[in-house]
């Protein structure tokens, strides 16, 4: 069974999980109203990755006989100044992704829950593709600056993202 503590410490994140995917989904109709559609498409997958990771915190909650409980999601921003400014705006949640996960092990630590720390192992090695993945694109804007040749060239690449459901589903194995 999940102590009360680390219940409640899980579905925050699993709604943060969900802010995530709310965050990324309003930056994709954001670059969809510039007409970058190669980073719309781009944060669609993230929409997704964010999905799936919420979905993992729900079945864990379940599978350990803890009860899931969805509270409100607050509202993202809805516009950025720049493309830039947008992935920076990323990178910086990603940056607290990581810290709410890293807090999330300190806790289970501290209260002895095994099953809980393996399966945030995964959560932390995420989180370090998570923050390069942006990062990665962060750089690639700052070189374009203001030039368009590179920043539509950047866009095409990032077209050709998409999202593929691990074969186990959302297991976090
Ligand atoms: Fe679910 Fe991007 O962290």
């Amino acid at each position: 069974m999940l102590k009360e503590k680390i219940e409640a410490a899980l579905n925050d994140q699993l709604n943060f999980e969900f802010y995530s995917a709310y965050i990324y989904l309003s930056m994709s109709a954001y670059f969809e109203s510039i007409d970058l559609k190669g980073c719309s498409q781009w944060m669609k997958a993230q929409t997704q990755e964010e999905m799936l990771h919420a979905m993992k915190f729900f079945d864990f909650i379940a599978e350990r006989g803890g009860r899931v409980m969805l509270k409100q999601i607050d509202s993202p921003e809805t516009q950025w100044e720049s493309p830039l400014k947008a992935f920076e705006n990323a990178l910086h949640h990603e940056g607290i992704v990581t810290e709410k996960i890293n807090h999330l092990m300190d806790l289970a630590q501290q209260e002895k829950d095994h099953a809980t720390q393996i399966f945030l192992q995964w959560f932390i090695s995420e989180q370090v593709e998570e923050e390069a993945s942006v990062n990665a694109v962060v750089q690639r804007l700052k070189l374009a600056g203001d030039n368009p040749g590179p920043l539509f060239m950047l866009d095409r690449d990032l077209s050709a993202r998409v999202f593929t459901m691990p074969a186990s589903g959302s297991d976090p194995t």
